[in-house]
């Protein structure tokens, strides 16, 4: 069998994104845009995106962020921030704007500038019943907070505590399982019903747990979910690259600046967008799945939230390209993934 050597495909989505704000804004936009035609922008900005108003605000300064050639053409699909204020009429708000795509559930305390998040899901339910009538998916980040629960078992332990039940509760509501990293989550969105969807991240693909200690502490492979045992990579791939068409991209890309990694109590968080295409391609050729790539990174995210699939091509090359060993982020730099590396595949 002769290599693929050369890829084209629909232009991807990035169904989960952070692209924070303000003068970080434009340090990271250019990789996005190149590689993505629409991304699922996350709300955890240090003072959360609660309202449609301030989701019209965010994307007015990514939108004015964003590199000349792509400010007519790349959409940034907007999120609000669930909190245990939100009123169920802000679902009908937002879904009337047409710029917010979904809710984030946000257990409180779970991850990077969740603390606002919801201490109690309950006391949401009518906003949760507001969304499943109004269609607007509600994505998760599917860790308990238990600060007495193993760390690499919060994903297990929260399908069991909440995510069953809120299955059951509302069977009509589209839910997206976010950047999932056990067996246990993939059986489970696998298993559920056509309404449960989940992103899968490059770094959870490549990487097992081995690779924050490798050769002493490695904080840019620190994130949250937590990089889990081998078994758990090996049940990714098989889903990612098994063409259901309930798994999609989305790669959590997460920048932090360099100097709030590398500290005595590191930032979680990978930033991967420069690589935001390329590294599924390694992951899926390695896997023997190169035609399947199309799919999981353009075809399967739009269908699940109901939005046109994109028109626009991008042809990959099995040409290496260096990565750097640091750019700049904001008025600072940020230490981007495999850095100093190379992406085996390239992007015309
Ligand atoms: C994300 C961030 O930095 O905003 N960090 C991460 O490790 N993935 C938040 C998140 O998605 O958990
Ligand atoms: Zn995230």
């Amino acid at each position: 069998m002769t290599k693929t050597k050369k890829l084209t495909l629909i232009k991807p989505d990035d169904w989960h994104l952070h692209v924070r704000d303000n003068k970080f804004l434009p340090s990271v936009l250019a990789d996005t845009t190149k590689r993505f035609c629409r991304a699922i922008i996350m709300p955890n900005l240090v003072e959360p995106v609660t309202t449609t108003k301030l989701a019209g605000e965010y994307r007015d300064r990514i939108i004015d962020a964003l590199p000349n050639e792509y400010k007519l053409t790349f959409d940034p699909l907007m999120t609000l921030y669930l909190t245990n204020n939100t009123k169920p009429s802000e679902i009908k708000t937002a879904r009337d704007s047409g710029f917010v795509h979904a809710v984030k559930w946000y257990p409180a305390g779970a991850t990077t500038n969740s603390s606002k998040g919801v201490s109690d899901i309950v006391a949401c339910y009518d906003v949760l019943e507001a969304m499943a009538e109004e269609g607007m998916p509600l994505l998760i980040h599917g860790e308990v907070t238990d600060p007495d629960v193993d760390v690499f078992d919060r994903e297990k332990q929260f399908i069991e505590q909440f995510l069953i039940g809120i299955i059951q509760n509302f069977p009509d509501l589209k839910v997206v399982f976010e950047h999932i990293t056990t067996k246990d989550a993939v059986e489970f969105v696998k298993s559920a019903h056509a309404n449960v969807g989940a992103t899968i991240t490059a770094h959870h693909l490549l990487l097992n747990r081995n690779a924050i200690f490798q050769g002493g502490i490695r904080p840019h492979h620190y994130c949250l979910p937590i990089l889990k045992r081998e078994l758990h990579r090996e049940a990714l791939i098989a889903a990612a690259t098994s063409g259901d068409k309930k798994f999609f991209l989305g790669t959590d890309s997460a920048p932090h600046t360099k100097s709030t990694k590398e500290s005595s109590c590191g930032c979680a968080g990978i930033y991967t967008s420069h690589g935001g295409i390329e590294l599924y391609a390694e992951i899926f050729e390695k896997a023997g799945a190169l035609h399947r790539l199309e799919a999981f990174a353009s075809f399967h995210g739009p269908d699940f939230y109901g939005l046109p699939r994109n028109r626009e091509k991008i042809t990959l090359r099995k040409t290496p390209t260096p990565i750097v060993d640091e750019f700049t982020f904001g008025d600072e730099v940020c230490v981007p993934f495999r850095a100093g590396g190379q992406l085996t595949w390239s992007i015309d």
